[in-house]
């Protein structure tokens, strides 16, 4: 049985605690800013009811051996804030979040040889506190690496898919990619099922192309076909679906842009490689969220 806390209970957060309680094995507690008497994840396979301890404070807490991190990539700092009070000399940080900095995003903030960088896929969305949505199975790919099997070993005994992998550099980016084009959902204000458009369709190639040459100069290995696949992957997908950069956008919460597309414009200015769909569609976000 391993102690696991979850700072960050949100979609991913949740989807997550209500995964490792079909184990039944491991001790949970959630921290969350505001008390949390009850959490509920409807899956495919049916609702899971979570069992779990809730901290509102890091006073309430103990180290544990893993904290899994879920917050917003913009939240770490403030999450960071339960580790002290979490971290014994053995305890890792699992940060699964989107993007291609989860190392970055808490350097200083916790021992970066105990960070794990998680990518995750799934579709959740948060219905509520209480409440989550998972509309799919979960896929989790992590480093192959002492760390990454003892994490994957949590998740044994449930349906998630782990994959251990040699090239997480590439995993994080062709999960990058992929996002990139959920920007024209979240500048239509409209689920994934906006995609099957023609024109539109053209634009997420565009975009995706960008962040696949941008990646490739990080050193990602990127084919050729990858924009055709993740266009056809949205067509082919539940046209409801809600990126979480839309859901945060019809909420007024901040987002991920940042990470999302404007890393590709940053890391694409460090290479010389011009993003001119990127560009404008964080110009767009930006312009119609003041
Ligand atoms: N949703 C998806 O389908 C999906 C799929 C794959 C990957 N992702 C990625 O997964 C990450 C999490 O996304 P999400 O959709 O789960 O976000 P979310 O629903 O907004 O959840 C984030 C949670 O973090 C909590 N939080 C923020 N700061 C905190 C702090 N200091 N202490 C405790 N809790 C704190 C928030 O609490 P409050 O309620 O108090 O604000 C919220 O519950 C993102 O990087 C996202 O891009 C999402």
């Amino acid at each position: 049985m391993a102690k696991i806390a979850i700072v960050g209970v949100g979609a991913i957060g949740g989807v997550l605690a209500g995964i490792l309680e079909t184990s039944q094995a491991h001790a949970l507690t959630l921290c969350t800013r505001r008390a949390l008497y009850a959490l509920t994840v409807d899956t495919p396979e049916g609702a899971v009811s979570v069992q779990f301890r809730n901290a509102t404070d890091p006073a309430q807490t103990e180290p544990v051996d893993w904290i899994l991190c879920a917050t917003k990539t913009y939240d770490a700092v403030s999450a960071a804030k339960w580790f002290p009070a979490l971290t014994g000399p053995e305890t890792r940080l699992a940060v699964i979040q989107n993007g291609v900095e989860h190392r970055e995003n808490f350097s200083g903030l916790f021992p970066p040889e105990r960070i794990l960088p998680v990518v995750i896929d799934v579709p959740a969305e948060r219905r509520s506190e209480t409440q989550i949505l998972q509309r799919a199975d979960a896929f989790l790919r992590v480093e192959s690496s002492p760390p990454g099997s003892d994490f994957a070993s949590l998740f044994a005994h449930t349906r998630a898919k782990l994959d251990l992998t040699d090239d997480f550099l590439s995993a994080a980016w062709a999960k990058l990619c992929i996002n990139s084009a959920g920007v024209i959902s979240a500048l239509t204000l409209k689920p994934a099922g906006i995609l099957r458009d023609e024109a539109l369709g053209e634009v997420a190639l565009g975009l995706i192309a960008e962040c696949v040459a941008v990646g490739r100069a990080e050193g990602a290995h990127l084919d050729d076909g990858t924009g055709e696949r993740i266009l056809a992957g949205y067509r082919a997908g539940s046209p409801d679906s809600i990126n979480s950069l839309l859901a945060d956008r019809l909420s007024n919460r901040r987002t991920e842009i940042e990470a999302r597309n404007g890393v590709i414009i940053r890391r694409g200015e460090k290479h010389g490689i011009p993003t001119p769909l990127n560009r404008m569609a964080v110009a767009l976000f930006n312009g119609m969220a003041t």
